[in-house]
């Protein structure tokens, strides 16, 4: 249970010696059930150490079964007070958005971010990867971990929502709290705050108005020199220096193994579904009898946050063996999102949609071509089955549906780079495919290919 709220004590040394004898604990259990050394926290509470590493500080907060807004009190505390916004900094900056729960995993991710940010050589990092697989969270996480980093704070803008590339400015200065101004332009004002300030801007969801993102980014990172930029987008922003961090899928049980249910309990997508099935229907809990249907759940959506939350909320209706005999139309079964979510999110087709409207019709025409491999493919493979079996033309194309999320890159045994499609891409890919008229052809195209590798690969034998 989370400690109750207590008497008001400042600084993070005693915050965190008041909620360990809250919880009763000693320095010593507490350093055990963190996985920290007894020294490390001791060095905490004197004030020896003020500044934890946020990884540190999660573990800290885990421990202690804290909640949120104790969670949020606890790194503010954490912040040195030179980097508390100074009387000059804008007091009219967008608040971060709260998000709605707490975050589930991500440790790793986070201290390869935060160390980014911090190197002092990163000032512009983007976070990439599929629709829904959970970048926007991560970079909340990530900009309430390290405002404190910057003297002016941090400012969140979020773009999803704008379709013109020409209203970026007008979203960046209303997050940063800057009005209009007849004697000169937006983005003038704009950098004219930020040459000074030392600010972290994050821009949510670029993907779709690159064309007003690319050249505001690069101006602004040219003439603010404390400017640094955290961009989510389903695609890198292309641009000098941009440090690419690409999110993973949520970290799946291993295949073949059948572990106890308490340790599949803490890994990250299993614990993902749990949290959500149990916000909809409390009684649910994982069982000896259905962690192996919840594992084969999450594999199949191949850890995408999006696609389990969805399939998460059907346990109101659903047991996990029933939603398992329904995920061959993931498309169809992951149809209820919060209504208060974004539209793009509501529905894991709408997800998809997204970044298959962005491509280019020749683009789109390859990437529902490219469903017909259910393991994966190479470069050579794509060509076989494109149109025109241009391999360049392919090339280009492969690299546009990796920049959409709609591809990955995987290596293969070989060494050579194989490309494959997240299971719920390929469902929806393969409907587009088959209601074009592309379908008896690259079917063809195919079987041929196949025979062709399976020709190949028997004369290597002889
Ligand atoms: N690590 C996580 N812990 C808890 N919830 C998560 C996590 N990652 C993602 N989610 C949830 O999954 C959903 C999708 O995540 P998010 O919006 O961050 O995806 P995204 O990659 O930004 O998608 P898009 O490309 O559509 O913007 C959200 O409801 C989010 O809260
Ligand atoms: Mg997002």
């Amino acid at each position: 249970m989370a400690a109750p709220h207590h008497q008001e004590v400042s600084g993070f040394g005693p915050l965190l010696r008041q909620h360990r004898t809250t919880a009763g604990l000693s320095q010593e259990a507490l350093a055990e059930r963190a996985g920290l050394s007894t020294r490390a926290v001791s060095d905490l509470e004197r004030g020896v150490k003020t500044r934890p590493h946020p990884a540190t500080m999660r573990l800290l907060a885990d421990a202690l079964d804290l909640d949120l807004g104790q969670r949020a009190e606890l790194a503010a505390a954490s912040r040195p007070s030179a980097t508390v916004p100074s009387p000059s900094s804008p007091q009219e900056l967008a608040a971060l958005p709260v998000p709605h729960a707490s975050i589930v995993g991500r440790t790793q991710e986070l201290v390869t971010a935060c160390d980014l940010l911090r190197s002092g050589n990163v000032r512009l990092l983007t976070l990439t990867g599929p629709g829904g697989v959970g970048k926007t969270r991560l970079a909340l996480e990530l900009a309430q971990t390290t405002a404190s980093d910057y003297s002016s704070g941090a400012a969140f803008v979020e773009l999803a929502p704008i379709a013109n590339p020409d209203l970026v400015p007008a979203a960046i200065a209303g997050a940063l709290g800057i009005r209009e101004d007849r004697d000169r332009s937006l983005i003038e004002s704009i950098r004219e705050r930020l040459c000074t300030d030392r600010l972290l801007l994050v821009l949510d969801n670029c993907e779709h108005l690159l064309a007003g993102v690319q050249p505001l980014v690069a101006n602004l990172l040219g003439s603010a020199p404390e400017l640094t930029v955290l961009a989510t987008s389903r695609g890198p922003l292309r641009l000098r220096h941009e440090q690419l961090l690409p999110v993973p899928p949520l970290a799946l049980p291993g295949r073949g193994h059948a572990p106890q249910v308490e340790s599949l309990a803490a890994i990250p997508a299993i614990d993902l579904f749990v949290q959500r099935a149990q916000a909809v229907a409390p009684d649910f809990a994982l069982t000896r009898a259905n962690a192996g249907d919840v594992a084969e759940i999450c594999a199949r959506l191949d850890g995408l946050p999006l696609a389990i939350e969805l399939a998460a909320v059907r346990i109101r209706s659903l047991s996990p063996a029933s939603l398992v005999a329904l995920l061959g139309a993931r498309l169809r079964l992951l149809t209820t999102g919060p209504h208060d979510a974004p539209a793009r999110q509501r529905t894991l087709r709408a997800a998809i949609e997204w970044s298959h409207d962005l491509l280019s019709s020749e683009h789109q025409a390859l990437m529902r071509r490219l469903a017909v491999f259910a393991g994966g493919f190479t470069l050579e493979s794509a060509a076989a089955v494109s149109k025109g079996d241009d391999l360049f033309a392919t090339l280009d194309g492969i690299e546009a549906l990796v920049d959409g999320g709609l591809l990955t890159r995987v290596d293969g045994i070989d060494g050579q780079p194989r490309y494959g499609m997240l299971e719920t891409v390929r469902e929806f890919a393969l409907e587009e495919l088959a209601a074009s008229d592309d379908a008896t052809i690259v079917h063809a195209a195919h079987a041929r290919r196949q025979i062709a590798l399976v020709t190949e690969a028997g004369a290597h034998l002889h």
